[in-house]
């Protein structure tokens, strides 16, 4: 069949709309008409290079749609079911998988790496030319193919436009503070980047009940939307020195945990500096492969300090999303504050270009 997305031609260009033939699912395999597509940073990062993908490629890994053909063997779903796409595909089988931590897959790496599907082919054609996936899912297309291991039901009357922001952000976020770092009631949280994954681990720190959530960013904008999703305080760390700030704002201590949602070195190492002792750091950002963090080896036993990574909220995303919606749906989880913009698939380029100047919490392109 044929649909339109946008294809990524080489890192450093704009995305291009085009015709792309969309190859029917095979065994173990569900296409999904996407209803919308995440402006998330990741797909940024592919774009300009900073992660390396093999092109042409279909970006988008966040999103949401209705299945509309199922391959032979398919047992979770049926044409009409209405599915969020899971961005690091699992096996099901590895020591990873059966612990409960499926974002650790290899094959999930794998699929990531080389833009392939696990049998190593892909599903879409420009001109008979194949072009790749993006972690098995690409969302910025009409319709993808995708293995049934990366599509979760979800229930029907959800709204497809929140249930768009799940995937990624979302559960990213809260993840991170729930499963990762387990933040306790009552505690400080400072988290560095309030973008669409800095505010959703300021929601998570909201849910849990911690009682300073310090939101750190440049642009006001965002610190405003901090402000709405449960940040107590804000820094913008273009006026003032941020792990002074915090340390002011807890008694020179510290927070108990810092969350960095943004990639860079230096806010890796400021969320670190403003950790207190005892505390954790969490670094949630992706940075370029090559980058390194200059982290004082005596303050990390000295100030018995934790600094870990935490990949996809940590979490179990066919248990979580599911329990995301129940969330939203009871009034603890905010969606709507976080839907800011929609774009048609065609404005793509500009949705990205409002997300690099801060302008939005979360972003859609509508298929
Ligand atoms: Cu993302």
């Amino acid at each position: 069949m044929r649909a339109k997305a946008a294809v990524l031609y080489e890192a450093g260009t704009p995305l291009r709309i085009e015709e792309v033939e969309v190859l029917p699912p095979q065994r173990g395999e569900v296409q999904v008409r996407m209803y919308a597509g995440g402006v998330c940073h990741s797909d940024l990062h592919v774009m300009k290079g900073d992660l390396y993908m093999p092109t042409p490629v279909i970006l988008g890994h966040e999103g949401s749609g209705i299945v509309e053909q199922v391959g032979e063997g398919v047992t979770s779903v049926q044409p009409g079911d209405h599915v969020i796409p899971i961005w690091r595909v699992s096996c099901g089988a590895c020591e990873y998988c059966t612990g409960g931590r499926p974002a650790l897959c290899d094959v999930g790496t794998q699929v990531r790496v080389t833009g392939l599907m696990p049998d190593g082919t892909t599903r879409f054609r420009i001109n008979g030319t194949p072009v790749r996936h993006f972690a098995g899912v690409s969302t910025f297309s009409q319709l993808s193919t995708m293995p049934e291991a990366a599509v979760l039901k979800i229930p029907q009357d959800f709204p497809l436009d929140k249930a768009a922001l799940l995937g990624c952000g979302v559960i990213t976020g809260v993840g991170a503070v729930v499963n990762a770092a387990k933040v306790r009631m009552g505690s400080s949280v400072a988290v560095f980047g309030c973008g669409g994954i800095g505010l959703n681990a300021i929601q998570g720190a909201r849910i849990v009940g911690a009682l300073t959530i310090i939101g750190v960013d440049v642009v006001d904008r965002k610190l405003e939307y901090a402000r709405k999703l449960g940040a107590t305080h804000t820094i913008n760390a273009a006026q003032q020195d941020p792990v002074e700030a915090i340390k002011e704002l807890t008694g020179g201590k510290g927070v108990d945990y810092a969350f960095e949602a943004i990639g860079l070195p230096k806010t890796i190492e400021q969320a670190y500096a403003a950790t207190r002792k005892m505390g954790l750091c969490v670094v949630i950002g992706v940075t370029r492969a090559d980058v390194r963090v200059g982290i004082n080896a005596n303050e990390m036993v000295y100030a018995e300090k934790t600094l870990m990574g935490s990949l996809y909220g940590s979490s179990r995303p066919k248990i979580d999303l599911l329990k995301l919606i129940d969330m939203y749906r009871s009034g603890k989880l905010l969606l709507d504050e976080l839907l800011t913009r929609t774009y048609p698939l065609e404005q793509i380029n500009e949705a990205y270009a409002a997300l690099e100047r801060g302008e939005v919490a979360r972003s859609l392109v509508l298929a």
